[in-house]
């Protein structure tokens, strides 16, 4: 590797833009039903799917690729395809939830303008990958972060994005024409939005409650100490400061 590369700066971000960073990660919401039917232009577009394209990969494999689904006809295959699935899987949860599940909106992929499949391709740098040596499934975790990077850059354009996986998969490979090979990872709508919800729907809908972090975390060996109960309490005073900037 190149040794004499020039670096770029490593100071923080001005505070400004370090503020825009945990803005779009604390304000970016799963969005379903708040959809506008403006088109997305495709200056937008593009810098989506840039932000994407430049997600970390495993051995700099790449493995993404972008199918914009912008057809009506499509969409409508394709919605068809979720309201079997999500039928389905009503009938997996116990009862007391089961009316819960089928009220909620889980999808929008006819209000809004564009959808994207983000898929992943297993062989795309060979068989042998940096870092993919002793776990395969590294590849997808790529792909999903190609999508983190979207969604974030999504918000930050003022745009809402929907991530769909309530699909027999292979129906939806069929109905994009998605060869075999190649593995759909996230369908996803975008669009204008009218606003976003300031909780998950889910945690407001009273389905699940957003953990505490300080409970989520182990130092230097799972399990609990004093030396972890102080720094439970920094993170979590840090976590309250950047969700409520004064
Ligand atoms: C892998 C993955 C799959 C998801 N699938 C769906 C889905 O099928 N339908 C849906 O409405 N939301 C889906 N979501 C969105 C989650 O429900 C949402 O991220 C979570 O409730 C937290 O809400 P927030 O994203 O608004 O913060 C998915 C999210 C992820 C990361």
């Amino acid at each position: 590797m190149e040794k004499t590369a020039t670096l770029l700066p490593a100071e923080p971000l001005p505070e400004a833009e370090r503020a825009g960073v945990y803005r779009a990660i604390f304000t970016r919401r799963d969005t379903r039903g708040e959809f506008l039917p403006d088109p997305v232009p495709d200056e937008i577009l593009g810098r989506l799917l840039s932000a994407a394209h430049h997600a970390p990969s495993v051995g700099f494999m790449q493995p993404w690729s972008f199918v914009i689904v912008r057809d009506r006809e499509v969409r409508t295959q394709v919605h068809e395809a979720f309201r079997q699935a999500h039928a389905e899987a009503a009938l997996m949860f116990p009862d007391e939830k089961r009316e819960t599940y089928r009220a909620l909106k889980l999808e929008g992929i006819l209000e809004s303008p564009v959808n994207i499949c983000v898929t992943c391709d297993r062989d795309r740098a060979g068989p042998a990958v940096i870092g993919r040596t002793h776990i395969r499934a590294m590849d997808l975790f790529a792909s999903v972060c190609a999508v983190q990077n979207l969604w974030l850059a999504a918000r930050a354009e003022g745009l809402g994005v929907g991530w769909v996986s309530i699909f027999d998969n292979g129906k939806l490979q069929r109905i994009l024409g998605i060869p075999r090979r190649i593995v759909p990872i996230a369908y996803l709508c975008v669009g204008k939005v009218r606003g976003y919800h300031p909780k998950p729907e889910l945690e407001a809908a009273g389905w699940l409650p957003r953990l505490p972090l300080e409970t989520l975390l182990h130092f230097d060996r799972w399990g609990a100490s004093e030396e972890t109960e102080r720094l439970k309490r920094v993170v979590h005073e840090q976590e309250k400061a950047l969700r409520s900037p004064a």
